[in-house]
């Protein structure tokens, strides 16, 4: 449900490609997104109309579309008794993610979010590393996007420069930490195993939407581990030349693992010596849709982030985001 940018660079060519799933029918509203990715991936079904959708015979459905309508499109699938894959962030406030997850579970079925970053050769190495203590115990996490957002402008067929509308459309969702920020929360507490506890956060405005565009978020979980998310849009977003920063440091009692997504540099350094292993791409769209697959054929959830984990990352985000919001000093001291 769905058919813009991310559903075909990332969701369609996995459904297509993943052993023991079936790309069986596609729904957007606009036929024009419609027709583009029925005739990209040789989809037999697609639809503009969502009862017909429905009724084509469908085991699950991957929810695409922009976050304020993934509520009604989870709670059709659940009355059509279908399992889920929703995008983040799984909806726009608290009640209404609580809402998709009561409504999933009242029907028995099964409702995931799409926090793809966990499937990440390095993020399940990253975890799997954690678990065995091979750095100690984790004592310090340090994540940080901080990046562009494909620039402040576009420029139209007709050539005029226009603010980009797709980062307007994430800025009045929430900004960086609730559009991109929620994987790194759902990173620090999968990896850590531990449960946030307490959170602080502060920001930055480069330009004058209500929620900051440059944001850091403090985390202290159950564990006594710390974390420290910190996220940009306007990284270089006016730049000819813009560059972006990601990065991943887990820092234990006993060595540190380090991960630079931009020079896929990753090592881990400890009493015993450094070991550089191969470098990712930060997300793997495949390993999730491998773990779907194996979700739906056996009824376990595995390491698919469940809805439960896109509310306690959503929420930490927004109220992170708004609570910065909130102390907002006006006019400079
Ligand atoms: N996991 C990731 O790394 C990642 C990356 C980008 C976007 N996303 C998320 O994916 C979602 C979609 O983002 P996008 O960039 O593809 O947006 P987009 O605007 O490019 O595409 C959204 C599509 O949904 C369609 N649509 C509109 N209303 C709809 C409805 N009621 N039901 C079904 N479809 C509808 C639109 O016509 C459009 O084709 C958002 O929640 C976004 O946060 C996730």
């Amino acid at each position: 449900m769905g058919c813009g940018m991310i559903a075909r660079y990332a969701h369609l060519p996995c459904i297509k490609n993943t052993c023991g799933l079936e790309l069986a029918a596609i729904y957007d509203p606009n036929p024009e997104h419609l027709r583009a990715a029925q005739e990209q991936f040789h989809v037999p079904q697609a639809f503009t109309d969502e009862a017909a959708f429905f009724a084509s015979g469908l085991d699950a459905v991957v929810v695409t579309s922009p976050a304020p309508f993934h509520l009604h499109n989870v709670r059709e699938a659940a009355r059509h008794g279908l399992h889920v894959l929703c995008e983040k962030p799984l909806a726009m406030n608290d009640a209404d993610i609580q809402q998709m997850i009561d409504l999933m579970a009242d029907a028995k079925l099964m409702l995931f979010t799409g926090f793809c970053y966990r499937f990440s050769p390095v993020s399940m190495q990253i975890r799997e590393m954690v678990r065995q203590g091979v750095i100690g115990e984790v004592r310090s996490q340090r994540l940080i996007y901080i990046w562009n957002l494909h620039g402040r402008y576009e420029t139209t067929w007709t050539g005029e420069r226009i603010e980009s509308p797709r980062r307007v459309g994430r800025m009045l969702e929430g900004g960086p930490m609730v559009d991109c920020g929620v994987h790194q929360i759902d990173l620090a507490r999968w990896w850590t195993g531990s449960e946030v506890v307490r959170q602080q956060a502060a920001g930055a405005w480069v330009e004058n939407y209500e929620a900051p565009d440059h944001m850091y978020l403090h985390l202290d979980h159950e564990s006594g581990a710390h974390t420290m998310v910190e996220m940009s849009f306007s990284y270089s977003h006016t730049a000819s030349e813009p560059i972006n920063h990601f990065s991943y440091h887990i820092i234990g009692t006993d060595g540190v693992i380090r991960y630079d997504r931009d020079g896929w540099h990753f090592e881990v350094r400890t009493p015993h010596g450094t070991t550089f292993y191969p470098g990712h791409d930060e997300k793997n769209f495949g390993g999730m849709y491998y773990a779907f697959a194996e979700a739906l054929e056996t009824g376990f959830t595995g390491d698919m982030p469940t809805g439960y984990d896109g509310l306690v990352a959503t929420r930490i985000a927004r109220q992170a985001t708004e609570s910065v919001i909130a102390n907002r000093l006006l006019s400079p001291v």
